[in-house]
Parts: C-alpha cells; structure tokens; sequence
C-alpha cells in the first residue's frame, strides 16, 4: 500500500521533468536511441504494439512511449508495464549512464537479469514483478550502490536468497522476492537493510527461521513471509519491532509462544498468524492498538474462551478471524460493539450457545462465518439487519426453527448456507427476491412445503442444494440453470424432473413413471388395421369411397384376413397400452361398431373423432387425421405419436396407438364419457336448434377441479417433459371430462399435424378463435406462454359461463377476456359471474378469474408459468390471496 503510494510520487515527479525537457545534444541522444532499439530488438512479441512509436526517425526523448528523459536528455526512466512484451532483457540497457527508473512489471520476459546491470549504479527503482524471469537471484544487485525499491516478485527465480544481496543495503526502502520459488534460508544479512521498510518473501519455498536480528531494522513497517516453511519461535525476533503495521506470518511452521505483544504496537493494523503451530494458550491480552483491523489467528489450535480483550481493546477491528482451532463457550456479545467490523470467521471450533441476536447491529458486516460449530437456538432474523451481507454460513449446528422471511432484505447476499442444521418451515419465498445469490445450500435439515418458484428467477444461482429434507411438491423449472437431481434428494414428497419421480398424482404413483416405453407393437398386418380405416372411410364417405378405392372394398369383404394366405401389407398399427386387446379377432368385434353411424363423437381441427368399444366395456377413441400438416413421412409421424404415447398423467387423454398407412393415419387414445368442457359450458348445439343444452351438474366445485386438473396437465408437458410439449391448440373443446367430470387434456403434442402451422395461413385458426395468443396469431412465436394464454380464456369460460367470443347478432362482438377486465376495472366483478352457479364462495371465482386475466395478459412476459397457475390455483381454496405479486394485468 505504502509503496504504491510512492510509486505514484514518482510518476507525478517525472511527468512534472518531462514537460520541463529542453532538446537534448545529438550526439548522446543517438547513442541512447540505438540502446533503446537493441531493447526493442531483443522483444520477440509485442502484442499491444506497445513499442511501436519506437523506430529509428522518431525522438526518443519526445515519442517513445514508456520512455522519459531527465534536462539533460539522457533517459532516465523507462515504464512499460502491463504490455506483455516477451523476450530477454538487453544487455545494453547498462548503457544508459542516467538510468534511475526501470518499472517492466507486467511483461513476459524470460531469462535473467543481464549481469551487465551491475554498471547501471543510478538505478533507484527495479520493478521486473509478473515477469517469467529466472535462474537464482542475481547477488550483484546488492552492488547497486543507489538502489532504493527491488521487486522481483511474481517471477520463476529459484535457488536460495543470494546473501550478497543485502551487502550494500542502506539506502534500500522496499524489497520483494514474493511469488518466486525461492528456498534456503532468509540470510541474517537482512539486517544490513538498515532503512528497509518493507520485507516481501511470501510464497516461495524458504525454511530455516526468522532472521533473530530483522526487528532490529528500526523502520520495518511491512514485513510478509507468508506461505514458507519457516520454523523455530518468533515471538523473540519480532517484539523489538517497533513501528510495524503489517505482520504476516500466515501458513508456515512457526512454534512457540504466539507474537501477541506486537498487538501493542501503535501503528500495526494488519496480523496474521494464521496456519502455524503455535502455542495452544492464548495469554491475556493486555493493550490492542485502535489502529488494529485485521486479526487472524485462524488454523493454530488455539484452546480456551474468545479471548475477550481482543474484543473489548482492539476497537477498530474490521476482520476477526480465529476459525480452524479448538476454542470453546459462547460467543461473546461484545463482539457487537465493533462497529466497523466486516468479516466475522469463528467456523470449526467448539463455540457452544447461540448466534447472538445483537450481531444485527453490525451494520457493515459483509462475512459471517460460523459454521461448524455447536450453536443452538434459531437464526435471529436481526441478522437480515446487516444489508450488506455478502456470506452467512451458520452449517453444521444445531440450528432450530425457521429460516426468517427476512432474509431478503441482505440484497447483496451471495452466499447463504444453512446446511446441516434442524432448521424446520419452509423455505421462504421472498429469497427470490436475493438476486445477487451464487450459492443456497439449505440441505440436510427439515424443511417442508414446496420449493418456491421464485427461487427459479436467480439468475446467479450457480449451487444449489436442498437435498435430505421433508419437501414437497413439484420442483419448479429452473430454466436458467440446470442442476443435477442429487441436489433434490430425499425429499420423499418431491416430484417433477430431474428426479425420476413424476407429478402425476397420488393414486398412479407406481405406473406413473413417463419413461418411454417399448411400444407392444401388435401387428403389421393388413387385417386389423383396415378393417378400421374402411369402417371409418365407409361411415363417412360411405357410397363414393367403396366404388372408387376398390382394394380396399375388396379387402372388406375378405374380412377373414387372419387366414395365412393373406399377407398384404398395407399398414401399420402401433399399440402402447397392453390394456387394448391384442389379438385380430377383438379388433375385428370392437371396430365393426365403428361402422354404425352413431360411433362419430366429434370433428376437430386434427381430424374426426369416432368411438370404438371392445369387449370388456374397454373404449377408445379414434381419430382420423384430417391433414399430415409438417410431418413428412411414416418415421416422422411415428416418432411424434411414439413419444406422447409414453406420456401418463391423471389429466392427459392417454396416447393408446396409433395406424399409419400411406392413406390413412389414425391415432388411438383414451375416450372419455362426458365429452368436452365446451360442449359441458355452452351446450351442445344439435342441428336445427340456434342454441345447446349446457350441462347444470357442472357445479363450482367441478369447475375449479376441472381447472386445476387442466392446469396440472399443461404443467406436466410443459414442464415435466424434455424437451418441452406444447399443445398450442388448447381451447374448452380439447379438455374432455371423464365419468367423475374429471379433466382429460387431448390433442396435445400434435402440433406438427395442425394445418396452420403449415402454408396454410391463418385462416385455419378459425377454429380456435378467442383462444389464441396475440403473439402467435400475428408472429407465429411459439412457447408455452401461448397455451398459458389459452388456458386464461378457459378459466375465464369457467367462472363467467360465457364463450371466448360471443356474437351479439348484428356486428357486435363481446370479446371475453375485455368484458371481464371492464367489469373488475369497474369494481364488479361479481357481475360477470355465471347466473347459473350458486353456492360458491365470492372470493375464490374472484380469483380464479384475475389469474385468467393475468393469464391473457398481451406480452408473453407477464403471463405466470404453468407450474406457477398450479401452484396459485391451488392455494385458492384456502382462501389465501393471489401470490402472483405486482404483476399487473
Ligand atoms: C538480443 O539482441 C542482440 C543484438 O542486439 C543479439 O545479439 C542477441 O542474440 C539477442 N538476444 C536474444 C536472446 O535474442
Ligand atoms: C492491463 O491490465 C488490465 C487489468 O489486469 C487488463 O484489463 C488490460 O487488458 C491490461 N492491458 C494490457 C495492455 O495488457
Ligand atoms: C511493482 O509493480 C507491482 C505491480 O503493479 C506493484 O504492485 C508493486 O508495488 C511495484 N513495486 C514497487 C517497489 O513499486
Ligand atoms: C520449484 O523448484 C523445485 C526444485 O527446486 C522444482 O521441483 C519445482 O518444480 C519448482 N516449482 C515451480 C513452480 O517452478
Ligand atoms: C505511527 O504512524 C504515524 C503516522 O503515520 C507516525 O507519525 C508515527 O511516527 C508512527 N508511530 C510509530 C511508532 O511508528
Ligand atoms: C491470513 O493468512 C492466511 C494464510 O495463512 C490467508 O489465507 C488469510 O486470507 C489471511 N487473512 C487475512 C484476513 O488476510
Ligand atoms: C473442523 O473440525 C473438525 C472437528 O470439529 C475436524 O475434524 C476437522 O478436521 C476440522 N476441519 C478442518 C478443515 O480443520
Ligand atoms: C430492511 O432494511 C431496511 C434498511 O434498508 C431497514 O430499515 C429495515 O428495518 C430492514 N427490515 C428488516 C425486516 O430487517
Ligand atoms: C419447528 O421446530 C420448533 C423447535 O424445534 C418447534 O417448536 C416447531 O413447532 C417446529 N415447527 C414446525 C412447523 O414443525
């Protein structure tokens, strides 16, 4: 720090001699340039073109940067620093008589210190430091009569110390030897550097002891000889320092009494004795300077209390670091009363009690480090106090009760590490409001609940871990980082990718694994399959059909195909439920209904749907796909069923098969009795008659299940599924209500078989008018945001009872979602409930329908998560608000 400071000095001495420079005589400037270039000429790399101004025509003096020149202009200082130059150090360079300055640190020289340096006796300052200089240290630098600042640090020399090095040594201030590979001992010579004021050998390989007579150097302020090997006593050689500030013996071999006495020192504010092996006793104290600030006694074995004269003398303490020894009882209170303090280290001892409530008063803290201790009690939420927190580790305690809610408020927390404890509740949600947060590691401890999704916005989350503990739920999408499922271990309620265990409810919980199945692919034989294909083409196209696809008409009346002789391959048909019947004969009973008229249920923008029934009440549906849309071929089309037949959830329609023939392409799927959700709502309209019959069993109660089921489906592909599934043409027709009025989501995954996503333009979307999002309408952006916004104008369907778009004859169109928004801006809301409900609770419609809203919100951004409607729709019941926050719709 100190000498920085001087080397500013320095640069403002010589840019005020620059500006006074007077043109130099010819014949010594020559002379000088052609030195100049010999240690141009000797740069191998140059990457920054740091050298380019020195060429042969310019002034030396005036344009070569890096270089100045005294009144008499002679060079006398040259910086290049940070430059990356590679290559030797010139010998020339001993040339220049007026040399005093030589700053190259930042370089990549390599080789030695030229021995012909030894002539350059003006030289005042070396800094070669982050160089790729090697060899042993040259012992002529101690001959450099004028030398007052040597550093040599951060290179590759190697050897011992030259004792020569400290032979003329009066004048010298600074020396650093720090980052080499220096080993040996520190030669007793030091002690010739009468008016050193720095000492630097840390990290390198010395061994030996400490100099007896260095404090002897009366001026010694710095002295470092970090991360050697150095053994033997201190406490001798360093009390007689007497103007010490920075004392750093960190992580070497020292023994012996620890050097406390220099704590006394007026000027002394850095102490580090860190990773010896000193003394176990820590003796009393007495005086602590106030100018102390850093404290580290860390990794020793120190026994006994906190001694507290530390903490009551040294008052301006900012770092008190004593982790990594055996010191016990509690943490004293009093450590509170070091306003300035900002690093806090007490971890791996045997400190008992509690976390001290006052620690919240110290406003600065930034570092709380108290793990692995045997701390009791809770975590006081004063902690969240100190707003400038950047690491609390309390691991491996016996920490009780809750995480506090608080904690949020320590908005440049990084680090939060709670693991190990009993710590019980939930996780709060408000710590995704932590948006600086690298690390949350609440493992091994008893939280319950869910894990909140808002966990899932931080960005800088890069280790996470809330393995071994009572959680809940589904884990929400981490779509900005991707964590291994280790990290969610043992939690026996949660479910959601990456563990292997889905959502899809309680009672499937053993066949609910939606791993891919090996499809039970039946036949390939022509029979079965077209047998189907004709019914179907037979119902709908009856007379036209048979005379012109003749084949096919025969094969009908070949009926008996299983026959050996008949091995016409024509299709393919693909079971995935071994629930289906297997053999030729049941498909033959079930489909032959098929061609009673009565078996079409519906058409839809896939295709039509008809009903088959087998033996056993066993039903399915089977639709006909009315276009291939993107799908290019037979493998295409297999692939895209074959993958959502693998998929199972309580509220999907199962994907049970599928037929592909060159003709015709039929998919199988679960039937479910009460038809669909749009029909159930707004009547289904029988030809002749302007308006349907809706269905009034559908009472509150169903509605919401209805809601939450469809909600859950959409979160389990969306979610659940890698990659992503989209259904993109979600509307109250596709969600179809089995015996119990439960949701069965259908069409999903069928994407590249809708026609509009095809050239077919938007026309198509007629279809699906009301239902789809802006974005997509007018960009064709896909995401799952757009089925959230389709999933809004259902909710909406389900409270109000209304269409998604309702004709009031004429022109007049009443888009649903803009009625609701005007009614709740007007405050009544209630006005736009369905006349037809009753006994329901007011809030609970309330809220389901601003989730709707927040749903159908125009930028994609603002609409929620699917995992996130779930979890908001299933706290509605409760009674609780809306947790979507200030979203606005
Ligand atoms: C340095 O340059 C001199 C000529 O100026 C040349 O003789 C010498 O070989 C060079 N040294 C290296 C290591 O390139
Ligand atoms: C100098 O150092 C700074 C910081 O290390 C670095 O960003 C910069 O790129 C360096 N400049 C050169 C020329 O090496
Ligand atoms: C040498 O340069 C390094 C790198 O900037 C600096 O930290 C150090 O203080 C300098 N040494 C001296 C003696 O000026
Ligand atoms: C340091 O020197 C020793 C031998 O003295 C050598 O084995 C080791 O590799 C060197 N380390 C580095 C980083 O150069
Ligand atoms: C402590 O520092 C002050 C200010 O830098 C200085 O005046 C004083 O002489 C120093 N005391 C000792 C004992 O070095
Ligand atoms: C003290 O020295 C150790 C090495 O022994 C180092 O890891 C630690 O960071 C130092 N403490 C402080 C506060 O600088
Ligand atoms: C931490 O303390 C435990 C005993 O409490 C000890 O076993 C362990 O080695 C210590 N860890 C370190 C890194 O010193
Ligand atoms: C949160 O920090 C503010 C200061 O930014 C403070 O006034 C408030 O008391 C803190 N709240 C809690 C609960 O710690
Ligand atoms: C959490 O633990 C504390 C103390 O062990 C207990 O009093 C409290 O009831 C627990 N709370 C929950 C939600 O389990």
């Amino acid at each position: 720090m100190r000498s920085s400071m001087q080397q500013c000095c320095c640069y403002l001495t010589a840019s005020l001699l620059f500006l006074i420079v007077f043109r130099s005589p010819e014949a010594a400037a020559a002379s000088e340039k052609e030195i100049l270039l010999q240690f141009r000429g000797n740069i191998t790399d140059d990457p920054y073109n740091s050298l380019i101004s020195w060429n042969l025509n310019a002034d030396q003096c005036r344009d070569y940067s890096g270089v100045f020149c005294d009144s008499f202009g002679n060079v006398y200082k040259i910086v290049l620093w940070n430059t990356s130059l590679a290559g030797v150090l010139s010998p020339a360079l001993a040339e220049l008589k007026s040399l005093r300055i030589l700053t190259l640190f930042g370089n990549r020289f390599t080789g030695n210190i030229p021995p012909e340096f030894q002539e350059l006796t003006t030289l005042w300052k070396i800094n070669v430091s982050s160089n790729a200089l090697s060899g042993r240290i040259p012992g002529f630098l101690g001959d450099l009569t004028s030398i007052r600042f040597l550093d040599l640090s951060k290179n590759q020399f190697e050897g011992q110390i030259p004792s020569s090095l400290f032979r003329i040594c009066e004048k010298t201030k600074f020396i650093s030897l720090s980052r080499n590979n220096l080993s040996g001992t520190i030669p007793i010579t030091i002690n010739n550097c009468l008016n050193i004021e720095g000492f630097d050998v840390s990290f390198n390989r010395l061994s030996g002891e400490l100099p007896s007579q260095i404090c002897e150097i009366p001026n010694l302020v710095y002295l470092s000889v970090r991360n050697n090997m150095l053994t033997g006593s201190v406490e001798e050689p360093i009390s007689t320092c007497q103007r010490l500030e920075l004392l750093d013996l960190g992580s070497n071999l020292f023994t012996g009494t620890p050097p406390f006495r220099v704590l006394e020192l007026a000027n002394l504010s850095y102490f580090n004795i860190s990773y010896n092996q000193f003394d176990p006793q820590i003796d009393v104290i007495q005086t602590c300077s106030e100018s102390l600030e850093v404290f580290d006694i860390a990794g020793n074995g120190f026994q006994g209390l906190i001694p507290m004269s530390i903490v009551t003398e040294c008052s301006g303490l900012k770092v008190i670091s004593m982790g990594y020894n055996r010191l016990n009882g509690e943490i004293p209170v009093e450590i509170s009363n070091l306003k300035r303090l900002t690093v806090i280290k007490l971890g791996n001892n045997s400190i008992n009690g509690e976390i001290p409530v006052e620690f919240g008063s110290i406003e600065l803290l930034q570092v709380l480090d108290l793990h692995n201790l045997d701390l009791e009690g809770g975590i006081p939420e004063s902690i969240s106090n100190c707003r400038f927190l950047l690491e609390l580790d309390v691991s491996g305690n016996s920490l009780q009760g809750q995480i506090p809610e608080t904690f949020y408020n320590m908005s440049y927390l990084r680090i939060l590490d709670l693991h190990r404890n009993n710590l019980n509740g939930t996780i709060p949600s408000t710590l995704g409001n932590l948006s600086k947060i690298q690390t949350i590691d609440l493992s091994q401890n008893s939280l319950s609940g869910s894990i909140p999704f808002s966990l899932t916005n931080l960005s800088n989350l890069n280790h996470f871990n809330v393995s071994y503990n009572n959680l809940s739920g589904q884990i929400p999408l981490f779509s900005l980082q991707s964590f291994n499922s280790s990290v969610f271990f043992n939690n026996p309620g949660l479910c959601g990718a990456p563990l292997d265990q889905s959502c899809s409810g309680d009672s499937t919980n053993s066949e609910s694994r939606p791993k891919l199945r090996v499809p039970t692919i039946v036949a390939i034989v022509a029979a079965s399959l077209i047998l189907i294909g004709i019914c179907l083409v037979t119902v709908m196209n009856l007379k036209a059909r048979r005379r012109r696809k003749e084949e096919e008409a025969m094969i009908i009346e070949n009926t008996p195909l299983a026959s050996s002789d008949s091995n016409v391959i024509i299709g393919k048909l693909v079971l995935f439920s071994k629930t289906l019947p297997s053999k030729y004969e049941d498909w033959e009973a079930g489909t032959k209904a098929l061609l009673d008229k009565d078996c079409l249920i519906g058409t839809g923008t896939i295709g039509s749907v008809y009903k088959a029934d087998f033996e056993g009440r066993v039903s399915i549906a089977v639709k006909k796909i009315k276009a291939l849309g993107r799908i290019k071929n037979q493998d295409e089309f297999e692939q895209e069923i074959g993958r959502l037949g693998s998929l199972r959830h309580p509220n999907l329609v199962i994907f049970q098969g599928y037929y592909w023939s060159s003709s015709m392409q039929l998919i199988l799927t679960d039937y479910a009795s009460n038809g669909n959700l749009y029909d159930n709502l707004h009547g289904v309209i029988y030809p002749g008659t302007s308006s349907g019959i809706r269905n009034h069993e559908l009472n509150w109660p169903k509605r919401f299940r209805i809601a939450l089921g469809t909600a859950k489906a959409l979160s389990y592909i969306h979610h659940d599924c890698k990659p992503q599934i989209l259904h993109l043409n979600l509307k109250s027709s596709n969600v179809l209500l089995d015996e119990n009025y439960d949701p069965k989501l259908s069409d999903y995954g069928l994407v590249k078989l809708l026609p509009m996503l095809d050239n077919y333009g938007l026309t198509r979307f007629h279809n699906a008018v009301g239902y789809v999002a802006p974005e997509l309408a007018h960009s064709m952006r896909l995401s799952d945001k757009c089925d959230v916004y389709s999933f809004g104008v259902i909710l909406l369907e389900l409270v109000t009872g209304r269409k998604p778009v309702e004709s009031l004859g004429g022109s007049e169109v009443v888009v649903l979602r803009e009625y609701v928004r005007g009614l709740i801006e007007r405050g009544k809301a209630s006005d736009c409930f369905d006349r037809s409900l009753s006994g329901f609770v007011d809030n609970e419609l309330i809220q389901v329908m601003k989730l709707g809203l927040i749903c159908t919100s125009e930028s994609p951004l603002r609409r929620p998560s699917m995992a996130e409607v779930v979890q908001v729709l299933e706290s509605v019941p409760s009674g609780s608000e809306i947790g979507l926050g200030p979203r606005s719709y």
